[in-house]
């Protein structure tokens, strides 16, 4: 993939925060960079689940326009005080230290980033409806695969079969690396 070597230095500082932190659980920046692409397409709300250190944050930030905004929402207390830390002084990202699933009721949103890491809460059925119509849904850390259905390490991997075929969404695997994908869903 091509991409110039600079970064934005809203997702530099997010990295600088997560190395303080002793934090690598970050998305990688192929796929920074596509969150960045469908943020700048968005206005409203857009949601991540699952923080980290904000480097999924910021690459969205980095896209961010207008008068849209971001919410994100880490359980580890720890990692989402640091994160709120790269945004402390943005009016437009809200971080909260708390389980995703109390962002129920702050959609519907125009994007939707799940990234929790966990497979089995971020089904199809679980956040239709935080989703508005034309909105997108990213799922992240797939690998790819031409079988249908997909397989992951010999099983048939059902949370992407799921998303792939849900009559709620217009589906599509995208290959951001080599040896990763992403699932982009937007909502009918
Ligand atoms: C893969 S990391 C997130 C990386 C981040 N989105 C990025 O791109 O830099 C997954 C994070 O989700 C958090 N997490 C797991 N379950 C959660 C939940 N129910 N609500 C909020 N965060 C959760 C974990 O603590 C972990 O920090």
């Amino acid at each position: 993939m091509s991409a110039p070597p600079e970064l934005p230095e809203i997702v530099s500082r997010a990295f600088d925060v997560s190395r303080k932190a002793g934090y690598v659980s970050f998305c990688r920046n192929e796929t920074g960079r596509l969150l960045a692409a469908l943020a700048a397409t968005r206005s409203g709300t857009m949601a991540e689940f699952g923080t980290g250190c904000g480097v999924g944050t910021a690459w969205l930030r980095s896209g961010l326009r207008g008068d849209a905004t971001i919410l994100t929402a880490e359980l580890d207390a720890r990692l989402a005080d640091a994160a709120a830390e790269i945004f402390e002084d943005d009016p437009q990202v809200e971080v909260r230290s708390a389980d995703w699933s109390t962002l129920l009721d702050q959609g519907p949103f125009s994007l939707l980033f799940l990234d929790s890491g966990e497979p089995t809460e971020v089904g199809v059925d679980q956040v239709a409806d935080l989703v508005e119509a034309g909105g997108i849904v990213v799922l992240d850390d797939f690998q790819p695969c031409e079988m249908w259905p997909p397989v992951t390490y010999g099983r048939v991997d059902t949370l992407r079969e799921q998303w792939l075929t849900d009559e709620r969404f217009t589906a599509v695997e995208v290959m951001v690396a080599p040896d990763a994908s992403v699932v982009l869903a937007t909502k009918r």
